[in-house]
């Protein structure tokens, strides 16, 4: 499937991804939870950063270039795990290959919709994402095949708390596979027909299997049975992440830190990583924007492991941004999904080349030849951006905040 036109914007992409989408195929890739303040803020947060430019000393190519728990990636970008990408016939698989061909790495989801052995097969670079699900025997489980299938890292999201009330309603997503289940929604199908068509093409309904949570006595895991396990799991906890850490011996990333005493504890886990994360505005809503958590964090790892970022990435300069505020890289959610629903493999590429231009771009506006020529001294982050937004803010300041502010 290709777009006609190039996407320009990842604003582009999501107006695509609306036109073509049912409605509740749509809003299930948007909407944040509860409110959706957290959603919004993510954005918004980036738009009261400044960037600081200088003219006569562009480079002429800008690097882009970097590395991840060892990983060369040509640019700070990597795909973040998003379930449920079953809206789209190849799925995790197109998503993988576009980012394969851009030189960046991509995650996959345990409620993907594609099973981790294509999805490794189709990117050397591809990072098995792990809700804690089940017994510590089903995860080793889970760990052994994504070892099999190649993955190159594992991602253990520790964000999700259940937030339920979304104010535009929740997605609907049947418990069964088949026509009955969804009969009531062909009607808003029928209004989208390229989209039902990219189905119909290859015989194949939007898929509500999640096959890397099967097991050997359950070969098929329905998207809500999976759900109804991970309630009745225990919440994970940091002895079961140490407990982990001696099962896996691959890069380890944590990914849903906010406060810095966490990012504190996955140094102590022994994690590569970590991901400055709220889920996109997805769990709980009323949370600081990731970018807002981020100095405090780099601060509390003191270089020890690499942080990332994501939530509310919506272009290069937000990436080179997080990156002058301490991120080695970026996770894009929303940005890639509403890509592939937008255009599939061909979208995706086409928004990883969007990011890569705008990337290059505020580089040569600041000035620095590379992503790694990068520092705090390239933004103006205003007065009080941090005041009601952060976690430790119990009346401390950390020395990041203090060296932040200066160029406020
Ligand atoms: C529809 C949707 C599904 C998601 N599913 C997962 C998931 O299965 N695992 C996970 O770790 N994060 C998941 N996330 C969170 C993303 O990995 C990422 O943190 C978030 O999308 C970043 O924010 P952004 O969408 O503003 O880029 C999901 C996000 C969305 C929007």
């Amino acid at each position: 499937m290709a777009t006609h036109r190039p996407l320009e914007t990842v604003e582009d992409a999501r107006r695509r991804a609306e036109r073509r989408l049912p409605a509740q195929v749509y809003r299930a890739l948007w909407a944040g939870s509860q409110a959706g303040v957290t959603l919004a803020e993510n954005v918004r947060a980036f738009s009261r950063i400044h960037v600081v430019t200088r003219v006569g000393d562009a480079p002429a190519e800008p690097r882009t270039a970097t590395t991840v728990m060892g990983m060369d990636l040509s640019l700070p970008v990597l795909i973040a795990p998003v379930g449920a990408q079953g809206i789209q016939p190849e799925a995790e698989v197109a998503v993988a290959r576009a980012a394969a061909a851009a030189g960046t790495a991509t995650s996959l989801s345990s409620f993907a919709s594609q099973p981790i052995e294509a999805v490794a097969a189709a990117n050397d670079k591809t990072l098995f994402q792990l809700f804690w699900i089940g017994s510590r025997q089903d995860i080793l489980g889970r760990l052994d095949r994504a070892r099999r299938a190649g993955a190159a890292g594992l991602i253990v999201t520790l964000d999700w708390s259940f937030p339920d009330g979304r104010d535009w309603g929740s997605p609907y997503i049947p418990a069964t596979p088949g026509w009955k289940p969804l009969a009531p929604y062909v009607p808003q199908a029928l209004l989208h027909p390229s989209w039902l068509f990219g189905f119909l093409r290859q015989g194949k309904l939007p898929n509500l299997g999640v096959p890397n949570l099967t097991t050997e006595s359950r070969p098929q895991v329905l998207f809500f049975e999976a759900y109804g396990d991970w309630m009745q799991t225990p919440p994970v906890t940091w002895e079961d992440l140490a407990w982990l850490r001696g099962q896996w011996d691959g890069p380890l990333m944590i990914k849903g830190i906010l406060h810095p005493e966490d990012a504190r504890r996955a140094v102590d886990v022994g994690a590569e990583a970590v991901v400055v994360s709220n889920h996109g505005g997805n769990d709980m809503d009323g949370v600081i924007p990731s970018i807002a958590a981020l100095p405090a964090v780099v601060d509390a790892v003191d270089a020890e492991i690499e942080v990332l970022l994501d939530s509310g990435i919506r272009r290069g300069s937000d990436v080179v941004k997080a990156v002058a505020m301490g991120a080695r890289a970026v996770m894009i959610g929303r940005a890639h999904v509403w890509a592939l629903a937008a255009g599939g493999e061909t979208g995706v590429a086409q928004i990883l080349e969007v990011f890569r231009r705008g990337i290059a771009q505020s580089l040569t506006a600041i000035g620095v030849s590379g992503v790694d020529a990068l520092g705090p001294q390239h933004v103006i982050v205003p007065e009080h951006f941090y005041d009601a937004q952060d976690p430790a803010a119990a009346g401390t300041r950390t020395p990041a905040h203090r060296r932040q502010l200066r160029f406020g």
